[in-house]
């Protein structure tokens, strides 16, 4: 498995962590099949009850390694990033995230797929898609509309606004915004290790029904986005965008009808 990964057993509880500090664990490809492999095992080892992901106290995660999406985009369904979505999709225990520092790109996406989120006050989450030339992800076009309106789903999708973890709690995104790194991490853990004492398969069952209403749709947009997305960081808009965060340039596109 990826070296930026850890894995951790606490009784029933399993906590995959993303430690990659250097690159404020930006998810390379390598990370992502690690991932999807963990949520596999996972969801087939009677033992584990619910997961928690998590970075680290200073970040979540800055999103997906840009020099992948340089050097290696994604490729449709078969892709690294696709194949540990469809495991969080898929996944049928409880996933409970701990989010602290940065949250971007999929690392905020993929709290709209989790159970129970808890976050720093201070956290900064953002979707810089179109900033990056590119478009929302996994589902996030369908879900952020009606989880927050129109209009306050535009500032983060259409302007990829951050906002705090303050904010993701009061607009329903986070279950409850905490002081700092190490309260959110011991909320979010207090609160997954009560599946332990819980009936697994009731669990199981209320969240497919919970999820249930939305997924045919969910997927069919999925599949959509994802296409629309592969497209996008072939173009010349994206190669400028990503090309100036390598360089640390404020990307020009002025020159795009
Ligand atoms: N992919 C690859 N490298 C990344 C990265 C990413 N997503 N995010 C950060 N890094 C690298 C930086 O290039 C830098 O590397 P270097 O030290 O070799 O130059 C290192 O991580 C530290 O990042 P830096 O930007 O200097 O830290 P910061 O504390 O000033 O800012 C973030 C942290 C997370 C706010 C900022 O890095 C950021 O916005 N990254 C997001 C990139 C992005 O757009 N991701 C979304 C993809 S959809």
């Amino acid at each position: 498995m990826s070296e930026h990964l850890q894995v951790e057993r606490d009784g029933a509880l399993l906590t995959l962590r993303m430690h990659r500090p250097e690159k404020k664990n930006a998810l390379t490809r390598a990370m992502y099949s690690g991932m999807a492999e963990v949520l596999r095992q996972a969801d087939q080892d009677k033992s584990v009850r619910a997961v928690l992901i998590t970075g680290s106290e200073q970040c979540f995660t800055s999103g997906n390694d840009v020099a992948d999406f340089i050097q290696a985009p994604p490729t449709g369904l078969g892709s690294e990033v696709f194949q540990f979505m469809l495991a969080l999709f898929e996944f049928s225990k409880p996933v409970v995230a701990a989010v602290s520092g940065p949250a971007v790109g999929i690392g905020t996406t993929m709290l709209l797929h989790c159970d129970l989120v808890y976050v720093s006050r201070d956290a900064t989450l953002k979707m810089p898609f179109v900033n990056l030339g590119l478009c929302p992800e996994y589902g996030s076009s369908l879900i952020l509309p009606r989880l927050l309106g129109h209009a306050r789903a535009a500032e983060l999708l259409l302007l990829g606004q951050s906002f705090t973890g303050e904010q993701a709690a009061s607009w329903g995104i986070a279950n409850q915004a905490l002081a700092d790194g190490a309260a959110t991490l011991a909320k979010a853990r207090e609160m997954a290790q009560r599946f332990e004492q819980l009936a697994p398969a009731a669990v199981a069952d209320s969240k497919r029904l919970m999820r249930a209403p939305d997924r045919e749709q969910l997927r069919r947009v999925i599949e959509e986005e994802g296409a629309l997305f592969g497209q996008r960081l072939r173009s010349p808009e994206a190669i400028e965008a990503l090309s100036a965060f390598m360089q640390r340039r404020t990307p020009d596109f002025s020159k795009f009808a």
